[in-house]
């Protein structure tokens, strides 16, 4: 067997990461992947039991803010695809501290081992919303904007940011960082709007609606980001931003329609709830750098993905059924026997 390339992906359990892994596992042959996650509420593995014996995939449990632990795991690994986080903006606002140490710690963390081991590769996988909020007819984020970010969960993906570029500037660390807008596609914890709303509405459940319904997010397919990220991976320029977005601009209130739609529910079950605090108002995403820079382009449209994104749910009702009850939270023991 050739000799293949050792990659840490942290946060692998999570929904970016399970699509991610299933995405390198397939597509990408020289690499095995090493998934690093704590299993925190957000983690799940029961969505990777179809790659769990694959012989270039191994999971290790563990937190990216423990340094023997993250020591231990990145030892031997020629890259880092850096995904853990705290991720969920409602729960920052009810508490900032594990995500500061997740979201911060745990990048310095992951960054001090780099070092140590002197790994080839790092992407750091932020978010749009360290830009903070436009207004209606400001151009879209792009990588010079300044960073302004309105909630604990931004902001802590901002200090990771500053962080990155400091381990460039001051160690020449080879990273890169990636900011994307909201995803959405299979796995997804169902706290996030459209997995909330397609299993709230499975259950003839309301939709809870923040404020005024009219801010706007430029979704992109999970899959499409996955492929950005390989691509940043590969042939991306260390001390480097690219965003990826989905040019998929709409707002809350005409999604929630569209997927009610859909679904085949009624508009009723949509109900007005109190705002956010601090709810951003409109993310747009410039990927111009990353398609002309390296080639990369989305492959889905909003309507096609969207369609697909229901489909997976109605099928595998099951999932969501065991993130509902809490089981996935047994698969681990079940299956690790600890
Ligand atoms: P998620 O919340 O679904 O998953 C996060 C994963 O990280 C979980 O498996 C969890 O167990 C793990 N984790 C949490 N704390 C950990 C710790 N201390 N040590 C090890 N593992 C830990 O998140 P996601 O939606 O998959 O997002 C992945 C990354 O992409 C995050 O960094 C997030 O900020 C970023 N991002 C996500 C979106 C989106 O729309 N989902 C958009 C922009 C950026
Ligand atoms: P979310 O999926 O939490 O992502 P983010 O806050 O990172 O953009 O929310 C997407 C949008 O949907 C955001 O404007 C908040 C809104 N929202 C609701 O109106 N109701 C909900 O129950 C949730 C979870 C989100």
């Amino acid at each position: 067997m050739k000799d293949l390339k050792k990659i840490l992906v942290t946060g692998g359990a999570g929904f970016i990461g399970v699509n991610l892994i299933k995405l390198i596992l397939r597509d990408y042959p020289d690499y095995h992947v090493i998934n690093f996650d704590a299993l925190t509420y957000a983690g799940n593995l029961v969505s990777l039991a179809d790659v769990e014996n694959n012989p270039r995939y191994t999971f290790i449990k563990g937190d990216v803010a423990n340094r023997e632990a993250v020591n231990n795991a990145i030892e031997g690994c020629w890259g880092v695809l850096h995904l853990a986080a705290e991720s969920h903006v409602d729960r920052s606002i009810l508490d900032a501290a594990p995500f500061l140490n997740t979201n911060v710690i745990g990048t310095m963390t992951i960054l001090d081992a780099m070092r140590k081991h002197n790994l080839k590769r790092y992407v750091q996988v932020s978010t749009d919303e360290v830009y903070g909020a436009l207004k209606p007819d400001d151009p879209e984020f792009s990588e010079t904007n300044r960073l302004l970010p309105n909630s604990p969960y931004s902001a802590s993906k901002a200090g990771a940011d500053l962080l990155v570029r400091s381990y460039f500037k001051t160690y020449d660390l080879p990273v890169i960082i990636t900011r994307c807008s909201n995803n959405y596609g299979p796995y997804q914890f169902p706290e996030k709007l459209i997995p909330l709303l397609i299993s709230n509405a499975l259950q003839d459940k309301p939709i809870p609606v923040y404020g005024d319904g009219c801010q706007i997010r430029d979704w992109l397919y999970v899959e499409d980001h996955c492929r950005a990220l390989m691509t940043v991976f590969e042939k991306g320029m260390p001390g480097e931003i690219y965003n990826i977005g989905g040019n998929n601009e709409i707002m809350n209130l005409d999604l929630v329609k569209t997927l009610l739609r859909q679904i085949g529910k009624p508009e009723s079950l949509i109900e007005s709830v109190k705002d956010r605090p601090g709810h951003d108002r409109r993310y747009a995403i410039n990927s111009s750098r990353i398609k002309n820079e390296l080639g990369w382009e989305p492959q889905y449209k909003l309507e096609d993905a969207m369609q697909k994104t229901v489909a997976w749910y109605l099928e595998n009702d099951d999932w969501i059924d065991s993130v509902i009850s809490g089981d996935y939270m047994e698969y681990y023991n079940k299956q690790y026997g600890e």
